[in-house]
C-alpha cells in the first residue's frame, strides 16, 4: 500500500521506497504509564508523578495498544515468542535456557526476515536473551553486523550492587550504565545509516533492547529527584486473592536472593505475616519508577536523533516490554505468574503517515505473536502464512495476525476475543495456560503428559477473575456457582485455543 510507493524509475526497473523499523524494548516493564490511563478498567494505581513525557509524546502519535499481551512471563520465551510470531507450546522455550533454534525450530526472527528483504539489520543492549554475544542469547543469524552488548552490563549485573542503587554523577562517568551506552551505540547507528534511509531505498531496522527496569534497579541519581518518598503509594492489594491455588503462587527467589532484601529475612510465602516492611516497599518502588524514568529519557533520545536525522517520517517505530513486574500487588514481587500484571504489557506502534495525528486507542486484547505480522505488512505489504499444527519444519510462518486492521479501523475492525499466556510450574509438569477477554480472565493449571500435551482430564486448579468487578484480581470466583456456566464456557475456549478463537 503506502509503502510500496514506486518513487524511482532506471535501467534497472522500479525502485521501492520502504520504511524503516526502530524496534524498542525495555525489561520487564509493567503497564504503568500514563498514557495508558485513558484505557477503560485500567486496573493499576498509576503512581501521580510517574515521568515518562518521551513515551508519551510517542504515545501521542501511536496506535497504542492498551490490552496487549506477551505469552508467557519471563524473558527468554516471551521473546523468542514474540520474535519468531510462535507460542511457547511451538517454540518450546520455557525457560532461560533454551534456544528457539535448536529446541522448537530454526524458526525465521523477525530481523531476520528483514535481512532477507534487503534491510540492515543492527541489534543492541537485550533482544532474545541477556546481553552477551553468545549464539543463544544474541542469535547472529539475525543480523546484518554482530550484535552489540553494552561492556559494562556484567559489572552492573552484579548482586554486590545490591537490588537498587541510585548511581552517583562521578560514577556514571567512571562506569557508565548498560542502558547509556546502549543508547549512545543506537545514536551513533542512526546518524551513521545508509544514505537511502531517507528515501526507504536502503533501508535499516534497528533493534534497541533497554535493560531497565530489570533487577538490578541502578539508575542515576538525577532520575531520584522525581520522587520523593512521600509521593510514593503503597499497593492496595498486600494479598494473595481469595481462593487462590498455590500453583499460581511465585515465590521470586532471584528477587529475595538480594543481600539487602535477604538480610529483612521476609517470607516468600503468601499471605506471611513476616513481608517487607512498608518502608521498603516504597524504596523498591521509587527505584523502580526511577529506572522507568530512566528508559523514558534514553527513548527520549534516540527519538529526538530519529528526528534529527531526518528519518522520522520514514520509520515504523514500535516500542513494548518483555513483560509486566508485581511491586507488591498481591504481596508479590517478579514476574513469572499467570496474573494481569505479569502478563500485560505497554506496547506502541507509531508510524507517521498513518499514526501522525492524534494516538489511535486500542482496547481490544492483541498478543505479542501480533508483531511480526505486522511490521511485514506495514514496511513491505506482505502477510505470513498461519503456522500449521506443527511447525517444526516451517521457516516462515506466524502464530499471530497482523495488526494494521485493527489500526486502520481505529480498532473498530472484527478481532480476536481473547489473548492466551501460560506458565510452567513443577519443572513444566504442569502448564498454566492463561486467557484474557474482555471481562474475564481465565487460568486453568493442567497437567503435562510425557510428550508435553496438557491432559485436561487432569485440571489441577482453575482461576476466574471478573475484571468488571474486581480489575486487581482480588477474588477468585471459580467455586462460586453464579460464574458456573461462564466458566465452563471459558474453559472450553481455552482448552480450543489461539487457533480457533472468534473474532467479534
Ligand atoms: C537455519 O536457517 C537458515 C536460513 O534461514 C540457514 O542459513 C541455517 O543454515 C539454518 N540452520 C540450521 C541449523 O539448519
Ligand atoms: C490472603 O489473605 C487475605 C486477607 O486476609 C484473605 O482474604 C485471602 O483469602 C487470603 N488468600 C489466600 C489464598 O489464602
Ligand atoms: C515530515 O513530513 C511532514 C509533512 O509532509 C513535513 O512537514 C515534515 O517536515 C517532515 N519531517 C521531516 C523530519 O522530514
Ligand atoms: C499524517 O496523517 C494524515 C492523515 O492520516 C496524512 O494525510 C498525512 O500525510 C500524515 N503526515 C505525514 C507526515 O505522514
Amino acid at each position: 500500500m503506502w509503502s510500496n510507493i514506486c518513487v524511482l524509475f532506471s535501467l534497472f526497473g522500479c525502485i521501492y521506497s520502504r520504511p524503516n523499523v526502530l524496534f524498542l524494548m525495555a525489561d520487564d516493564l509493567r503497564v504503568q504509564l500514563a498514557f495508558n490511563q485513558d484505557a477503560p478498567q485500567q486496573p493499576f494505581v498509576l503512581h501521580p508523578g510517574m515521568l515518562t513525557p518521551h513515551l508519551d509524546q510517542l504515545a501521542s502519535q501511536s496506535a497504542v495498544f492498551h490490552r496487549a499481551y506477551v505469552q508467557q512471563s519471563v524473558c527468554n520465551p516471551s521473546r523468542a515468542s514474540a520474535l519468531t510470531s510462535r507460542r511457547p507450546d511451538t517454540t518450546k522455550v520455557y525457560g532461560s535456557d533454551s534456544y528457539f533454534r535448536t529446541s522448537g525450530g530454526n524458526f525465521t526472527t523477525i530481523p531476520q526476515y528483514f535481512k532477507d528483504n534487503g534491510y540492515l539489520t543492527l541489534g543492541m543492549g537485550k533482544i532474545f536473551h541477556s546481553d552477551t554475544s553468545e549464539v543463544k542469547h544474541s542469535d547472529p543469524i539475525s543480523w546484518s553486523e554482530p550484535f552489540y552488548t553494552a561492556p559494562n552490563h556484567k559489572y552492573w549485573k552484579s548482586r554486590k550492587h545490591g537490588s537498587h542503587k541510585a548511581v552517583s554523577r562521578i560514577e556514571q562517568l567512571s562506569h557508565p550504565l548498560p542502558d547509556r551506552q546502549v543508547a549512545d551505540k543506537a545514536r551513533e547507528a542512526l546518524r551513521s545509516m545508509p544514505e537511502g534511509a531517507q528515501s526507504g531505498q536502503s533501508p535499516f531496522f534497528l533493534a534497541v533492547g533497554f535493560h531497565k527496569p530489570h533487577l538490578p534497579w541502578i539508575y542515576p541519581v538525577q532520575m531520584h529527584q522525581h520522587y520523593p518518598l512521600s509521593s510514593i503509594s503503597l499497593p492496595n492489594n498486600c494479598f494473595a486473592p481469595v481462593g487462590m491455588p498455590a500453583v499460581a503462587w511465585h515465590k521470586a527467589d532471584g528477587f529475595y536472593r538480594y543481600s539487602d532484601i535477604a538480610n529483612l529475612e521476609a517470607s516468600t510465602d503468601y499471605n506471611a505475616t513476616n513481608v517487607l516492611p512498608a518502608r521498603i516497599v516504597k524504596k523498591l518502588r521509587r527505584a523502580y519508577y526511577s529506572s522507568v524514568t530512566y528508559v523514558d529519557s534514553l527513548v527520549g533520545e534516540l527519538l529526538a536523533e530519529l528526528d534529527a536525522q531526518g528519518l522520522r517520517n520514514n520509520t515504523i517505530v514500535t516500542f513494548w516490554g518483555d513483560h509486566g513486574w508485581h511491586l507488591g500487588e498481591h504481596g508479590a514481587w517478579s514476574k513469572q505468574t499467570n496474573f494481569e500484571m505479569a502478563n500485560r504489557v505497554p506496547m506502541l506502534v507509531s508510524y507517521p503517515p498513518i499514526t501522525n495525528q492524534t494516538s489511535i486507542n486500542i482496547n481490544k486484547p492483541v498478543e505479542m505473536v501480533d508483531l511480526f505480522p505486522t511490521l511485514t505488512e506495514m514496511a513491505l505489504s506482505s502477510s505470513l502464512d498461519t503456522c500449521p499444527e506443527n511447525s517444526r519444519e516451517t521457516q516462515l510462518c506466524s502464530e499471530g495476525q497482523s495488526l494494521l486492521p485493527l489500526i486502520l479501523s481505529r480498532g473498530e475492525s472484527l478481532w480476536k476475543e481473547a489473548a492466551f499466556s501460560q506458565f510452567p510450574r513443577s519443572k513444566n509438569t504442569i502448564m498454566g495456560y492463561s486467557m484474557k477477554t474482555h471481562e474475564y480472565r481465565y487460568t486453568a493449571w493442567v497437567q503435562r503428559r510425557k510428550n508435553g500435551q496438557p491432559n485436561w482430564n487432569k485440571v489441577k486448579a482453575e482461576e476466574l477473575y471478573d475484571h468488571t468487578r474486581d480489575p486487581e484480581e482480588n477474588f477468585n470466583r471459580v467455586a462460586e456457582s453464579y460464574y458456573g456456566k461462564t466458566r465452563r464456557q471459558l474453559q472450553r475456549k481455552l482448552r480450543r485455543g489461539w487457533r480457533y478463537v472468534e473474532s467479534v
